[in-house]
């Protein structure tokens, strides 16, 4: 496996696999900390791809002033070990600067799906993301990107971005990695307390009672989110509830009522660590069905 630090280094890494037949590169963008959400990524880029390109960067330009960028978990040599074991062709951990010389000054501003929830809450956190996966994607050149369903709103602002550039690239999702007791697995979960992380799988449980409810037939967004909302406040009393929207899959406007298929997001607050989490809601019965054209 290739450990590439500078631009020039990476690209002649993916342009040797090329050389050497690989037709597919796959790229796994990341913020290290690696853990088996990010595992299971690579795992997917490598059962369709020749070659796999993991970039570990923590990306100073998507933290608020207010957020944890320095205290991000850095654990490089342990990160190398993990991409070496899942088949890694090589991997890109640039330092800041590589990304980011001086005098940079340009924005990747995807407007619309980048504006609720997490946008909201969030200023110019998708300006960072999106900056930073364009350069990521002119720098690897990759066939294929691999993103995590546990970042919907993320792989909705990517997807769009991609279009309205003409990337040549295709944006793969995957799906949620989940502790057994169903906490999606994030490197922030290692700042929760042990009472805290006691209580974070309420998010998961709130999204199956979501589903449960949607299932039985309920369509108003109204009565599904204040369900959710009991249920956390029942479950997770440590937690401060930031957002529980429900919202069209592709837009991420809001829905007051579930006839097709509805994303359920949301995010809880334990102390300074934010968890976020997401389901998708099929379309109920007789409601309109996507993946048919309504006639
Ligand atoms: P990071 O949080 O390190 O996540 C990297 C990728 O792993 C993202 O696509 C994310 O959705 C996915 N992922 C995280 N937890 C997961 C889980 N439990 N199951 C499945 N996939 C999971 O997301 C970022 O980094 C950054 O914003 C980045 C895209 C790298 C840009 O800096």
């Amino acid at each position: 496996m290739k450990a590439a630090e500078t631009i020039e280094e990476i690209r002649s890494a993916v342009a040797e696999a090329r050389g050497a037949g690989a037709r597919l590169v796959g790229l796994v963008p990341t913020m290290g900390a690696l853990h088996d959400g990010h595992f299971s990524l690579m795992d997917a880029a490598g059962a369709e791809c020749e070659f796999v390109v993991v970039s570990l960067f923590v990306n100073p330009t998507q933290f608020g002033p207010s957020e944890d960028y320095g205290e991000y978990p850095r654990m490089l040599e342990r990160d190398l070990a993990g991409c070496e074991s899942h088949g890694v062709g090589a991997v890109f951990a640039p330092p800041a600067a590589a990304m980011y010389p001086q005098g940079f000054a340009t924005t990747v501003h995807t407007a619309g799906v980048s504006e609720p929830m997490e946008g909201a809450r969030r200023p110019g956190h998708f300006d960072g993301v999106c900056t930073v996966v364009a350069k990521l994607l002119n720098v690897v050149g990759p066939d294929v990107a691999y993103f995590g369903a546990k970042d919907y709103q993320q792989v909705a602002v990517i997807r769009r971005m991609v279009a309205d550039l003409d990337m040549p690239v295709r944006i793969a999702v995957c799906p949620t990695v989940r502790e057994p007791d169903g906490l999606a697995l994030s490197s922030r979960n290692a700042y929760l307390s042990g009472e805290q992380r006691a209580q974070a799988p309420a998010l998961f449980e709130s999204l199956c009672l979501a589903e449960e409810m949607a299932g039985r037939g309920e369509r108003s967004a109204g009565e599904i989110a204040a369900a959710i909302r009991r249920h956390l406040a029942d479950r997770a009393g440590l937690g401060e509830v930031d957002y529980v929207e429900i919202v069209d899959p592709d837009s991420l406007r809001s829905v007051e009522t579930v006839v097709a298929p509805a994303v359920v997001a949301l995010a809880v607050r334990f102390g300074p660590t934010r968890l976020i989490d997401n389901t998708t809601l099929p379309a109920p019965p007789g409601g309109l069905d996507r993946a048919r054209p309504a006639v």
